[in-house]
């Protein structure tokens, strides 16, 4: 299964190129037609016959430089990507096939509504589903990506207490395991971040909590499992004490695997949810296509949604932009259709299977866990005797400190192995981290031969760690400079700009 990538130093296709050599043959009729056409152009607009810089090569050559450069990337096609907190799932064909009709990809979003009642019915359906998955009243698809739904969030609570004149509620507190777009989403709604740390168990601190709420408090934001793919066994206390103390609560629902179909976020407590539908719902992402980072909201806060969102009369699909008290429109149109396509139809072929993507990613993490942190020198720094949900994060802090060997280079070696390295150093709360998160997709002769790739890179790096340090060698790129990664030594002037700031730096 392992991957073989194209190096960098492959040909480009102008090497390839041999003077005169042909693609294709022309048939005598139709080049006597090319002939009699080139005769009609006036002379001064005709170039001289070997101008034109084109490399010359055979049909077969043209198709395999440009196959061989279609597998210098990875994806998720070609093998696993276990991106802890990216949910890097299979993203179905048919899905990608059906989103790709000309009736999705010809609209036009100031079409007639009369005109787009099957679009409006499928985002109508999606917003029910993803109310009812997790527990809310109403739904809205328009935030264009996680962390953006996670700012329309957090406008839509600052809205909600300054209506009720409770303009003193500035602070927002988020655990310090938090995805870093939680803070960032925070601070440009204009709140203060509140850091609350975690206990040893992997939980959010409650008493960390109950020191700090008070009436400036407007929300907590939570991931419920956590960044440490931990469920939070408090949190129905965390809820009360919010609550009780008149702020609200955030669901940050980016990474849904873990319980899809089985617990829903407003039945724990909370206000307003965030989706990935490039995550959980299976359109693509990292480059693969645009995301939609859905908003629902319960209670008080269904008010204060986006518009326009897409309602039903019973006889008709129409957009709605009379929500009383809406924070207002937060993107174009609609939001990105083309992912709410693709998870409607994720959704509708699974039905009430939903659960079992929850359960088999559970499992998979799980599996992976018990038998990755048998290995010498890896270890789990939270919640070490804890059941993992929809990902692990795994501690390499004893294997640097006893061979030197840091999680960058094991990251770095599993890519010489053929599979994609998982989130490192992610969360900052555990040292040398490896978030590794598996998903659904993957086979249990998958996961094991990731199992085998970390046991063979532990091993290594007790026999002999500085066959590590050169790692990745099998790859298009070797190990590149993490700090000049993006600035190529032919771009010179950024080069130098880097240059003067390395000296800066010394001084
Ligand atoms: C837990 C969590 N929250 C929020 C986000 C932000 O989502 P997006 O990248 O679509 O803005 C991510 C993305 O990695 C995430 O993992």
């Amino acid at each position: 299964m392992v991957f073989r990538q194209a190096k960098w130093s492959e040909p480009i296709i102008f090497e390839l190129s041999r003077h005169n050599k042909q693609g294709l043959l022309v048939d005598e009729e139709f080049r006597g037609y090319a002939e009699d056409a080139l005769r009609e152009i006036p002379k001064e607009y005709l170039r001289a016959r070997d101008s034109l810089k084109i490399p010359n090569l055979s049909e077969v050559e043209v198709v395999r430089h440009f196959t061989r450069l279609s597998q210098m990337a990875y994806g998720v096609d070609l093998g696993p990507v276990p991106l802890g907190s990216c949910t890097m799932k299979y993203n179905p064909k048919v899905c990608e096939e059906l989103a790709n009709d000309k009736r999705v990809t010809d609209l036009h979003p100031y079409q007639d509504e009369e005109t787009v009642q099957g679009i409006l019915e499928i985002i109508y359906l999606l917003q029910k589903w993803l109310a009812e998955l997790t527990g809310a009243d109403v739904c809205t698809l328009q935030p264009p990506a996680g962390a953006s739904g996670e700012f329309v969030g957090a406008l839509m609570i600052k809205k909600y207490h300054l209506d009720r004149g409770e303009e003193q509620r500035v602070e927002m507190i988020i655990p310090d395991s938090a995805h870093g777009s939680n803070p960032a989403s925070a601070v440009m709604a204009g709140f203060r971040v509140v850091r609350v740390p975690a206990t040893p168990e992997g939980d959010t601190d409650v008493n960390a909590i109950k020191a700090v709420v008070s009436e400036r408090t407007a929300g907590i934001m939570l991931t419920n499992p956590s960044t440490l793919g931990l469920f939070e066994s408090k949190i129905l206390e965390i809820a009360d004490i919010i609550h009780d103390a008149g702020g609200l609560l955030y669901y940050d629902g980016a990474n849904l695997n873990a319980i899809l179909g089985l617990v829903r976020p407003c039945d724990m407590g909370f206000d307003v949810v965030h989706l990935n539908l490039h995550k959980t719902f299976a359109a693509p992402h990292g480059g693969g296509g645009p995301g939609a980072g859905v908003i629902c909201a319960k209670g008080a806060l269904k008010d204060y949604i986006p518009v326009p969102i897409v309602d039903y009369d019973g006889r008709k699909y129409f957009l709605r932009y009379d929500v009383p008290k809406s924070i207002g429109r937060i993107t174009w149109f609609y939001g990105n259709i083309v992912p709410a396509v693709k998870s409607f139809i994720y959704l509708a072929s699974l039905g009430p299977l939903v659960r079992e993507v929850a359960e088999i990613s559970v499992l998979n993490t799980n599996y992976f866990m018990k038998k990755v942190t048998k290995l010498r020198g890896v270890d789990l720094i939270y919640g070490r005797n804890r059941w993992r949900k929809h990902e692990v994060v795994l501690s390499f802090e004893k294997l640097h400190k006893e061979t030197g060997v840091t999680a960058e280079d094991v990251a770095k070696a599993l890519l010489d192995r053929g599979f994609h390295a998982p989130t490192i150093y992610f969360p900052l709360i555990v040292p040398e981290a490896h978030m590794v998160e598996l998903t659904e997709s993957e086979t249990k002769e998958n996961i094991d031969a990731l199992i085998n790739a970390y046991a063979e890179i532990v091993e290594l790096a007790y026999r002999n760690p500085d066959a590590l340090k050169a790692a990745p060698r099998n790859t298009s790129v070797t190990r590149l400079n993490n700090i000049f990664a993006n600035a190529p030594k032919t771009v010179t002037p950024s080069y130098k700009f880097i240059d003067r700031i390395k000296e800066l730096l010394k001084a």
